[in-house]
């Protein structure tokens, strides 16, 4: 059986991090991956989730199962954190949640419980997405297509064409947007931008699924929220993937959550139901850890203070790097522009070179980023900052 298999080329992300660990110059600047990095170049592991692994490992008795939709407390506090702690809609009977191996598990059982509800539902996703939004939705079936969302020349939103290709959807399309910090492109829609979005899905009946991977590392936890909160708010159905990986640097935990909105109580609790059915028909139940480590976090009150701090800095130290790229570039190449890495949040900006100038960043440079010239920000240094825009430089031919 095996061997009538084709041998697939490895994921453009992951394979990206393969490489750069095979790659023996010291000079090497990873910029692929999107996982956060201090200025020593590591990704640590924040001191609330160590104090909070050792508080667990204090008092827990038993490894025995938890359940299909995870640890309960877990995903009272993801509604909270997500939907914000004094929103009546956290605690409304009309929202559900369960926790998922990662943020990649709440969209893929996002996914399953949409083409569960209306097998024909079509998925829309921005031009460009994250690259793993194409498999990890229409893996079950549902079928994708595009809306236009970055400007190239800007470095922003193309409201006018997303506003314009959304008005023509079918009602009842589905709807995918990034709550913040987008990925691949760093553009995010500006609050005004937001409420335009939701009048429009109001009014054409569309459905909102919401991918919030970096909630407090774009503008802040409300702020990167804003957009999903108001959804919630205004609209009779909307399904969210919450990821706990970067703003908890929980990565290979697997730690996330599904959050559905329905109508009324009893469609959210049907929604749930399904939920459980998926999950455990896919993997059974989540795994336990990270979601525990969360939970002890966002319940208890000095934990999270410093864990809040903590991901302040991150933040912080995200938006220097922005100005300090987006200036050695200004200098290095005088005749382009490189402005939008200082506009755009999160750990993503699209640099804005084409597939070969990105190879020879690779192979002459060492500096390795996506093919399309996304660049994880945090992938920076202050000290390389100026050998990366001196290898941009050469690499465009300045
Ligand atoms: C990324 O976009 O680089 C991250 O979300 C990691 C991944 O799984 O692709």
């Amino acid at each position: 059986m095996l061997e009538h298999l084709d041998r697939l080329q490895p994921d453009p992300i992951l394979g990206l991090m393969a490489a750069f660990r095979a790659d023996p110059d010291p000079r090497k600047v990873d910029l692929g991956v999107g996982v956060y990095r201090n200025e020593r170049g590591e990704t640590p592991i924040m001191q609330a989730v160590r104090d909070a692994e050792r508080a667990l490992l204090e008092r827990q008795t038993t490894k025995t199962y938890v359940a299909p939709a995870g640890n309960a407390a877990f995903n009272e506090a993801l509604r909270g954190l997500a939907l914000g702690e004094g929103s009546p809609l956290a605690r409304s009977e009309r929202v559900r949640a369960v926790q998922a191996p990662g943020g990649c598990g709440a969209l893929r059982l996002g996914a399953e419980l949409i083409r569960v509800a209306r097998p024909d539902a079509v998925v829309y996703v921005s031009t460009p997405t994250w690259a793993n939004h194409v498999p990890l939705l229409s893996g079950c079936g549902l079928k994708l297509e595009r809306y236009p969302y970055f400007d190239a020349g800007t470095g922003g939103v193309a409201f006018d064409a997303m506003m314009g290709a959304l008005e023509k959807l079918p009602p009842r399309s589905v709807v995918l947007l990034h709550a913040s910090c987008h990925n691949p492109t760093g553009a995010d829609l500006e609050e005004g931008q937001w409420r335009d979005v939701a009048a429009l899905l109001a009014r054409r009946e569309l459905l909102p699924f919401i991918d919030m991977a970096y909630q407090g590392l774009g503008r802040g936890l409300a702020e990167d929220a804003y957009g999903l909160r108001l959804l919630a708010e205004q609209l009779p159905e909307v399904l969210m993937a919450v990821s706990c990986s970067k703003n908890f640097g929980l990565y290979r935990e697997r730690v996330g959550c599904l959050i559905t909105v329905g109508q009324n109580g009893s469609t959210a609790e049907a929604a749930l139901t399904q939920l459980v059915r998926i999950a455990r028909g896919m993997y059974s139940m989540p795994p336990d850890h990270g979601a525990a480590i969360v939970a002890e976090i966002l319940g208890n009150a000095a934990l999270r203070t410093a864990w809040q701090h903590e991901l302040d800095g991150m933040r912080q130290r995200i938006l220097t790097l922005r100005k300090s790229a987006a200036e050695a570039l200004a200098t290095a190449c005088p005749n382009r522009d490189f402005s939008h890495v200082v506009r755009q949040r999160g750990m993503f900006s699209y640099l804005g070179v084409d597939a070969d100038t990105v190879q020879r960043l690779r192979e002459a440079h060492h500096v390795y980023m996506t093919d399309d010239s996304r660049i994880n920000i945090a992938g920076l240094r202050v000290e390389n900052i100026p050998y990366f825009a001196d290898a941009v430089a050469r690499a465009v031919g300045q």
